[in-house]
């Protein structure tokens, strides 16, 4: 085991299991943040809410190859480790686990976790459709590895939040799930790790995804129609220059199309040249 500024830097299960299981003994409550690194002060968010509720903080590193598709940013994901280690450190976290790809799929892994209800909603999934399992996978993988007592994970990637919701409850895993408050540049732009694919031009455009959910929000809680506030919230991005994945209006938390009462959340996912972007937001 390697250890920088105070944190361990783990690279097997084993040796995982090993240090979790004195903190378990010593009755430490475990804290799972797992990411596939690129830090950024969204993330740093979690690692907060995390102490806030834990007495050791475990972050994941592990960019996973089975949720991008072919011709995806696979290759190119950033990597900042020692980076990564040090944002960790400051923030008070423990332990990185940042396992080698054939730890995590050595040869002759045959298993894949395919949840069905929001993973299967009609929005990321219709433009990345093996993106779902492949994250349901690693996180159930995660979350055998190390059995934390709660796990933290950003609203920024909703449908995927409640896809690891399902799955917890599917799967009757005794594990806390702890959504997190997207956060934001000053401009608005939801912070992302793929943000740094934008040029300086597209860079300035891209807050208005963040613009046209509150429009949309505003007009829908003012008694505007949902279908007109829906086309004023396209046409808004599309003049733009965004070509729109979807925008749309979903149960806020099936994500089920707008048939019946309930908590509305507003989804988008835009291109903005090679970068795709997707945020949300509450009605
Ligand atoms: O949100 C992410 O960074 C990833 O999808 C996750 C949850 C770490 C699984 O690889």
């Amino acid at each position: 085991m390697q250890s920088a500024q105070g944190v361990a830097i783990v690279r097997t299960v084993a040796l995982l299991r090993g240090m979790l299981e004195q903190w378990r003994a010593a009755g430490e409550p475990i804290a799972l943040v797992p990411t596939m690194g690129a830090l950024h002060a969204g993330h740093l968010s979690l690692v907060e809410e995390a102490k806030k509720r834990a007495r050791r903080i475990v972050l994941s590193i592990f960019v996973n190859p089975t949720q991008f598709a072919p011709g995806e940013d696979f290759g190119s994901y950033p990597r900042p480790f020692a980076r990564d280690v040090q944002s960790f450190a400051a923030a008070g976290g423990d332990l990185v686990f940042a396992p080698e790809t054939k730890e995590v799929y050595p040869a002759g892994f045959a298993t894949t976790i395919l949840v069905g209800g929001p993973a299967k909603a009609g929005l990321e999934d219709k433009f990345r459709p093996d993106h779902f399992a492949g994250v349901a996978t690693i996180v159930a993988k995660l979350f055998n590895q190390c059995r934390p007592d709660l796990a933290v994970f950003g609203e920024k990637d909703y449908q995927q939040l409640k896809v690891i919701t399902q799955m917890v409850r599917d799967l009757d895993l005794d594990i806390a799930i702890v959504p997190v408050p997207t956060v934001r540049a000053e401009d608005g732009l939801a912070l992302s790790s793929r943000n740094e694919y934008l040029s300086a031009e597209e860079r300035a455009r891209a807050p208005l995804l963040h613009a046209a959910l509150a429009l949309c929000r505003d007009a829908l809680r003012q008694g505007m129609p949902l279908k007109d506030a829906l086309v004023q919230a396209h046409d808004m991005l599309t003049n733009a220059g965004f070509v729109l994945d979807y925008f749309e209006a979903r149960h806020a938390e099936t994500l089920a199309p707008l048939d019946q009462e309930g908590p509305i959340r507003l989804l988008a996912a835009a291109r903005l040249g090679n970068t795709r972007l997707i945020d949300n937001i509450g009605v």
